[in-house]
């Protein structure tokens, strides 16, 4: 495959940026070649209680162990806070827009030092210590990152839950890691919807014991179900506490958060990230991938349920002592312009979204850009999954007038940061391609049976040594930590994305290889949805592939056998979609559910995936070899029912 075009990076850039392409091989080149002596000195852009004098102490076989700067103590609200109110305590450090354009708010380095010392006091008032765990259930209001920041000055491990997710998803992570509080809100407000947050933890913890304080904002002023002795109003909490907090002396390896993803098998894992090699990783990619400078207006469009809220709307940005905005509602609302008006309206110059909102807006014209003036940007880049590049192309011309970077940044929740993408001052940009690997990272390509692959090729895509931002481990179950991503590979972390690298070195991710799809850039285990599917009373079996959708890039495809003598039509279709959103959360509702009278099984009773991807993909010209199948002619009702329409 050729690709025609290819960005030069713009001369100023180039000699403007931190790096151009000629220092960018010289650190990455010293990067891998002795990562010791190379983190040992980038790991002093945070400050340190104690220092460290062990940098990497790293292994992926035979079993795995992950330090970093071990020796070294921290504080991440330290270095996210307090280092910098004495040398710009008035600078703004969060820009809050609403849901609502009317609404907005600044906030100071200064303010936040106080409201993340006054919601400290709360949490050590609800009994919070130093390594307990914390879930935390909020919609995108500043509160959401008072509330991660307390915990990391107290030393208590936060765990988000996306406030998209059902009661039955929030009672299941709040027990995995055994949480006793839960900070919520009366309701989420977004694209003018309420999301009745209050009343899911009330459902929740009608499921599930231990939790013995809910800590509940208020954000629309609903009126909500208040149990006594359990909740309490956050600010009746906070009125009775002073606004000073002492930070807790952290270790290095620590744990600061637990976030749940999916994966290909079982219920969601939680993946621990550490104190100082996190938030060193995460500050010095959000510097150097986005590079980062003082006066910047940086907005990345995440969620802080999800990792890429945690590590560049929160963390790296605030490390880096950057003015970072924080979005409440959604890109269509009021208008399809929103995005852009926002952007105007508080002079962004980097902005950072996902690959499944560029589509959306595409799909609307260029009027709504076009009649904004955007002229404050400077740098765009995207996330989440594969950016094709017509959506790529359209960034480029309309949103950012032919004269914007684009960084295509790869990386996962495992990863903690950035691995893959171009820096804007260094690299000649192709559309699709996240580029090169960043400092310290050793990509890999490797084939089925684990051989490495060298020059142009395709396979999948494996990291060979650690970096300071990788995961530590699956929260209680360091086994499945190993058997996840270090079994398939020895002595390599298992991305679980195939990958293409070109003749420049090039990398291009094609997608996952396991059982998780990506919709609208949020990942799902297909596993999941299954399980959610057959716990439903007419349900015997199901099997949920993905299959290329315009606007989410994958939808979700369920083959659904239903129990004998159930006749599947459009009233159980519309209620098993239904009754996933209610299970998991709307972000997992079946697009298309097909009634199958039997599934492709080989002989020993496993299902065919292959086969049901490739008729979901309505692409029945390449199904392979059916006849290891144990009844092959279930696969000629299959092709003849594929659903199109939701
Ligand atoms: C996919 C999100 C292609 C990939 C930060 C990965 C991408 C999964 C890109 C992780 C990108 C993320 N190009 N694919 N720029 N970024 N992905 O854990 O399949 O929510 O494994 O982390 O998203 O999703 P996660």
């Amino acid at each position: 495959m050729s690709e025609a075009k290819i960005y030069d990076v713009p001369r100023e850039w180039a000699e403007e940026a931190y790096v151009d392409n000629a220092r960018y091989q010289a650190m990455y080149e010293a990067s891998v070649s002795d990562p010791e002596a190379f983190w040992g000195e980038h790991g002093k852009r945070i400050g340190w209680f104690e220092p460290y004098t062990r940098v990497k102490n790293t292994r992926f076989e035979p079993d795995v162990s992950i330090r970093w700067f071990e020796d070294g103590t921290t504080n991440v609200a330290w270095n996210c806070v307090d280092r910098h109110v004495a040398e710009h305590g008035d600078r703004t450090a969060i820009i809050w827009e609403g849901d609502d354009p009317s609404e907005s708010r600044h906030i100071s380095y200064r303010e936040l030092a106080s409201e993340v010392q006054r919601f400290a006091n709360v949490l050590k008032g609800e009994g919070v210590k130093k390594g307990d765990r914390v879930t935390i259930y909020l919609p995108m209001i500043p509160e959401a990152a008072f509330a991660m920041l307390a915990c990391a000055r107290i030393g208590a491990v936060h765990s988000i839950v996306f406030g998209g997710f059902s009661p039955d998803s929030l009672a299941g992570r709040i027990t995995d890691c055994g949480s006793t509080v839960v900070i919520t809100a009366d309701e989420g407000l977004r694209g003018g919807k309420r999301v009745p947050l209050k009343a899911n933890v009330d459902a929740a913890l009608a499921k599930v014991g231990g939790v013995s304080s809910v800590i509940v904002v208020k954000r629309t002023g609903a009126p909500v179900a208040m149990v006594t002795g359990r909740d309490h109003f956050y600010a009746d909490l906070a009125a009775n506490v002073s606004d000073e907090c002492p930070c807790e002396e952290m270790a290095a390896e620590d744990p600061l958060f637990i976030l749940y993803t999916s994966g290909s098998t079982g219920k969601p894992k939680g993946v621990l990230h550490t104190t100082a090699g996190y938030l060193v990783y995460a500050a010095m990619t959000h510097q150097y991938v986005f590079d980062y400078r003082e006066g910047d207006i940086y907005w990345c469009t995440a969620d802080v349920g999800w990792v890429t809220g945690h590590s560049y709307i929160v963390y790296g940005p605030l490390c880096n002592g950057a003015t970072t905005l924080m979005f409440e509602g959604v890109p269509n609302y009021p208008s399809m312009s929103r995005f852009w008006e926002v952007i105007d309206k508080h002079r962004v110059t980097i902005f950072y979204t996902a690959p499944t909102a560029i589509r959306a807006l595409m799909g609307a014209g260029e009027e709504p850009v076009k009649k904004t003036s955007r002229a404050s940007l400077r740098l765009l880049g995207s996330v989440g999954e594969p950016i094709n590049p017509e959506a790529w192309e359209w960034y480029h011309r309309v949103v950012g007038d032919h004269r914007c970077p684009i960084v295509d940044t790869w990386w996962q929740t495992e990863t903690g940061g950035i691995l893959i993408s171009p820096l804007p001052g260094a690299t000649r940009l192709k559309p699709g391609s996240a580029t090169r690997p960043f400092f310290g990272v050793r990509p890999e390509i490797v084939d089925a049976e684990g051989k490495v692959l060298e020059g142009a090729c395709e396979g999948n895509l494996v990291i060979a040594d650690s970096w300071p931002g990788q995961m530590r481990t699956v929260y209680g179950d360091h086994q499945r930590f190993f058997d996840t991503y270090f079994a398939a590979y020895k002595g390599k972390y298992f991305t679980g994305d195939g990958c293409r690298r070109d003749e420049d070195g090039y990398y291009w991710i094609t997608g996952r290889v396991d059982d998780v799809i990506n919709v609208s850039g949020h990942r799902m285990g297909t596993a999941e949805v299954e399980s959610a599917l057959v716990a439903h009373e007419l349900v015997s079996e199901a099997a949920v592939v993905g299959y290329p959708h315009d606007l989410k890039g994958q939808g979700i495809y369920a083959y659904v056998t239903l129990m004998a003598g159930t006749s599947g039509d459009e009233t159980l279709r519309k209620e098993l979609v239904g009754w996933v959103r209610r299970e998991i959360g709307p972000i997992a509702s079946p697009d298309l559910v097909q009634f199958a009278p039997g599934l492709p099984k080989t002989r020993s009773g496993k299902i065919m995936r292959r086969i049901l991807r490739k008729i979901a993909e309505d692409d029945f010209g390449s199904l392979g070899d059916i006849s290891t199948l144990a009844d092959p002619t279930v696969v000629e009702d299959l092709i003849a029912n594929r659903q199109n329409k939701p």
